[in-house]
């Protein structure tokens, strides 16, 4: 039995702070000492209390200036787009077509996706990211490249090959058939291994025939357990070109529930123009949104409605996506000071206990994990990074003046970057330190430096 404990300031939520006072929401030991047993958490609680039951021989890791929380969760990102951040000037469908389907089409080459996934797990650490739902491209090889790269760091990852068969070029594109046996191969080859998951990934409704998106409601409903991911309502021209392509149907959710596409573990990506149906729509079948805001502001989509995603009668789940590369940060703490922002513009104030919220247990409750990861409690999988309250001297001078944890939170939103994650654990191993000569370690590799 491997045991470890690290003491440190720690938080948690055990609530949503969209529907209960923030107070009872939130967890916060000012100095905590959680102790680690073969990869999960064994126990959290006051140091002084926990110091005394510690058995002798466990060695303690202290860590100064510092908070810890869960792991961070990334609802919806593309890996493949990771060589692609920041391609100028276009909106959504032009974006696409001037781009992304030209990066995507390197993914043929498996040495190309081994090095991108290689690359794009190592960016997820660095910014304290540990779990994510992932878009690989239409290869199945590419898939098997990111799995194969989060397996090495024991990473907690949801990810699939994207269906189209249609409206992308040739080289993009599957069939209804093909795409159903590559994903069902997947599935067999993925879910359930260690802590990959998979998710059946119909891009958007554009790019999938009614014949593609009724398979894939058909394999999903034939695998329990398994995720579906898609994008929904992201922008006007994409709306409207839905409208043109499904005229019979009610509205662009419509296209997917028609499919067989919303439920428990459905998470849709951005829903920037959504209205009361499509929201009471997710409330019902139990499906997840991604808010995604660095991407929808630098589309140019639009800004998400959160207060009316959380309206508290009919609440629905939402989780935090950084949507690279439309998205322009893998930092979670960047993607919140873009939602505060967001917010702001539709009138509303995201307090930081929403934020944080957002970024670790909503975004484990949205992808239904809510039971093992998001949390810092006994039984649940270590999976939590260290944030460096002195990482610049700006964010030590601001923070110096705050004077809560509050405070504390909202100028780490406002100012935090990839430069205020310490450490990244992952089921109780260091798989990334920050100061340390080889910041990434595989975990075997971690234990014993
Ligand atoms: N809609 C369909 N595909 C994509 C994509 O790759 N990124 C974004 N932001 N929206 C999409
Ligand atoms: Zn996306």
């Amino acid at each position: 039995m491997t045991q470890r404990a690290i003491r440190a300031p720690a938080m948690t939520f055990h609530g949503d702070p969209f529907l209960v006072p923030a107070g009872e929401a939130l967890r916060h030991w000012p100095d905590a000492l959680m102790r680690i047993e073969d990869g999960r958490i064994a126990s959290i609680e006051d140091a002084e209390e926990g110091l005394k039951r510690l058995p002798a021989g466990v060695p303690v890791t202290h860590y100064e200036d510092a908070l810890i929380c869960p792991g961070f969760i990334d609802a919806h990102v593309h890996y493949p787009q990771t060589q692609m951040i920041g391609a100028f000037g276009a909106e959504l469908l032009e974006w696409l077509e001037r781009y992304t389907f030209v990066a995507e089409q390197d993914f043929a080459d498996a040495g190309h996706a081994r090095d991108v996934a290689a690359r794009f797990l190592r960016e997820l650490l660095r910014a304290g990211t540990t779990t994510a739902s992932v878009y690989c491209t239409v290869h199945p090889q590419s898939v098997d490249a990111l799995f194969e790269e989060s397996e090495r760091f024991n990473t907690r990852m949801i990810a699939g090959k994207v269906l189209m068969d249609r409206n992308a070029p040739d080289a993009l594109l599957d069939t209804a058939e093909r795409g159903y046996a590559e994903s069902k191969a997947l599935i067999g080859k993925w879910h359930g291994r260690g802590r990959q998951l998979y998710c059946i990934t119909p891009r958007f409704a554009p790019s999938s025939s009614e014949e593609q998106l009724q398979a894939a409601g058909k394999l999903w409903r034939e695998h329990p357990g398994t995720y579906m991911q898609t994008h929904l309502c992201e922008n006007q021209g994409e709306i409207e070109w839905v409208r043109q392509l499904f005229p019979e149907r009610s509205s662009y959710l419509d296209v997917y529930d028609h499919a067989g596409l919303t439920g428990p573990r459905a998470i849709f990506g951005h829903a920037v123009h959504m209205d009361e149906e499509d929201f009471a729509c997710c409330h019902r079948t139990g499906s997840a949104l991604a808010h995604c805001p660095t991407s929808n502001l630098f589309l140019g989509s639009g800004l998400f409605r959160m207060v009316d995603a959380k309206r508290i009668e009919r609440p629905v789940r939402v989780g935090l996506g950084t949507d690279i590369g439309a998205g322009t940060s893998f930092s979670q703490l960047q993607s919140l000071g873009e939602a505060y922002k967001v917010a702001k513009l539709g009138g509303h104030a995201l307090t930081p206990e929403q934020g944080f919220y957002l970024a670790t247990r909503g975004g484990a409750e949205a992808l239904r994990l809510d039971d093992r990861i998001g949390s810092l409690a006994p039984g649940f999988e270590a999976d939590f990074v260290v944030l460096d309250l002195k990482a610049t001297p700006l964010l030590d001078f601001r923070l110096s003046h705050a004077r809560d944890l509050a405070e504390t939170l909202f100028v780490l939103m406002t100012l935090g970057d990839d430069r205020a994650i310490r450490a990244t654990y992952v089921a109780g191993e260091c798989v990334y330190e920050r100061d340390r000569p080889e910041s990434f370690l595989y975990p075997g590799a971690a234990s014993s430096a």
